[in-house]
């Protein structure tokens, strides 16, 4: 190459790369005023939360009709990113409303962005968007966005932040999801945006493309997934009791709640031969089960403590040593209930929220720094001290009824050769054998 030609190409990128500079200067400031050509009405009053404004937007032009409704907290920080969100937004539609020659061409498009908000828990808020848009060639599209504000920390939050392990936690309402007979909450994948709100005693996950109907799960059944701060923070304004007044779980209703229920509880295990061939049997019968594990045996078989969870059974805390609590101090049974959970949430991807003490016993220390009541049994089988399998069938057929709570444990031999014979029998009686949570 010449220098000439050299000098020439130089200028040519010269001027190629100022004028991308121009353009992009010109986009930049677009997009940090906002939409600075509309004549804008703003409007401002207080929501009926505490320190969270309602801000209001209304702009009629010519070509275009826009409202935007949007929530305004007092940390500038969520502000910005809900500012650009809708501004987005706004640059999206106006862009296609220039461009789009309509039937009726005097007749302004329309765009206007809505929000519920729902108090989720402790500083804890949840808001969904809703944008819907009206073209001059008739065209409507409704969509959806959510948003969780931590008001403390001056952040939105994601699955990641929320739960223990967003993808198994995922795969957990998937299945929960079908088990409803409810649609799969396909766009909770555990990603970094992920469709789905924490509203008030529910968690809903958005359907995709609007097209489905939302999947609604009960905040109760997605709560032990969650990490133990939010657990915490959304219990300030989801009580249990107020589940039970507000909305009664789907299978009472289908039922109408008529239907006697018991409780198979497992103690001790995990255990390779038998946990696996209660599990199986289990799932043969469509029951339901409590695991209370043992620290110490999910460090080694932390894939059985995630089979038993991803097939719908709950799994609770039985310390991680075996130990009578009542004899500890406190410190050690902190311990000794802490390191567990750590376990079976580092395997599962759930908390083991429910607590059994191993032999049952407990006193007010115990329970005072276990924080819920513990879950003892109504009917022992003593199939550690018989090991026969017509013994421990024998004992539950003579004493269910319904609310029991039934004393196993799945690291017997003879526990899993009775297991058949007595769910049969509770089932033919017309119990529904669910998780201690479930009863
Ligand atoms: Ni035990």
């Amino acid at each position: 190459m010449k220098i000439e030609q050299k000098k020439a190409a130089l200028a040519a990128l010269t001027i190629s790369t100022m004028f991308m500079l121009l353009i992009l200067a010109n986009v930049m400031v677009t997009a940090t005023q906002g939409n600075k050509d509309i004549a804008w009405a703003t409007h401002i009053k207080q929501s009926p939360y505490e320190g969270i404004e309602i801000k209001t937007r209304i702009a009629d032009e010519k070509r275009y009709r826009l409202a935007v409704h949007y929530p305004v907290f007092l940390k500038q920080e969520l502000n910005e990113e809900i500012e650009t969100y809708i501004t987005e937004k706004e640059m999206s539609f106006i862009e296609k409303a220039k461009t789009e020659k309509g039937i009726w061409k005097n007749h302004p498009d329309s765009f206007s962005i809505s929000f519920q908000l729902v108090q989720a828990g402790d500083e804890l808020y949840s808001i969904l968007f809703e944008t819907e848009t009206y073209t001059s060639s008739g065209e409507h599209q409704t969509s959806y966005d959510t948003m969780m504000a931590d008001t403390a920390a001056g952040l939105f939050l994601n699955g990641h932040d929320l739960f223990i392990d967003p993808r198994k936690a995922a795969s957990a309402f998937e299945r929960l999801a079908e088990e409803e007979g409810l649609p799969v909450p396909a766009r909770f994948e555990g990603n970094e945006r992920d469709f789905f709100y924490i509203g008030e005693n529910e968690v809903v996950f958005l359907a995709e493309n609007n097209k489905k109907e939302n999947v609604h799960l009960p905040l109760r059944k997605v709560s032990p997934y969650l990490k133990k701060e939010w657990r915490d923070r959304l219990a300030v304004n989801n009580a249990p009791l107020k589940t039970a007044v507000k909305k009664p779980p789907k299978t009472d209703k289908l039922q109408g709640g008529k239907s006697k229920k018991a409780a198979l509880t497992f103690d001790d295990g995990p255990n390779p031969e038998s946990t696996g061939a209660i599990l199986t049997i289990l799932k043969k019968y469509k029951a339901k089960a409590t695991f209370f594990v043992l620290g110490s045996r999910v460090e080694f078989y932390p894939e059985l403590v995630e089979q038993i969870v991803q097939e719908g059974h709950q799994v609770g805390n039985h310390t991680w040593s075996h130990k009578d609590l009542t004899k500890l101090p406190p410190g050690e049974i902190t311990k000794e209930i802490d390191l567990t959970a750590a376990a079976v949430e580092a395997a599962a991807g759930v908390s083991p929220v429910a607590v059994r003490p191993p032999y049952g016993a407990t006193n007010k220390q115990v329970n005072d720094l276990l924080g819920i009541e513990p879950v003892l049994w109504t009917i022992d089988t003593m199939d550690w001290k018989s090991h026969d399998p017509k013994a421990i069938s024998g004992i539950v057929k003579k004493e269910a009824k319904d609310g029991a709570i039934i004393l196993m444990h799945d690291i017997h031999h003879t526990t899993v050769l009775a297991l058949e014979e007595l769910i049969v029998s509770l089932q033919k009686e017309g119990y529904e054998l669910v998780t201690v949570d479930d009863l």
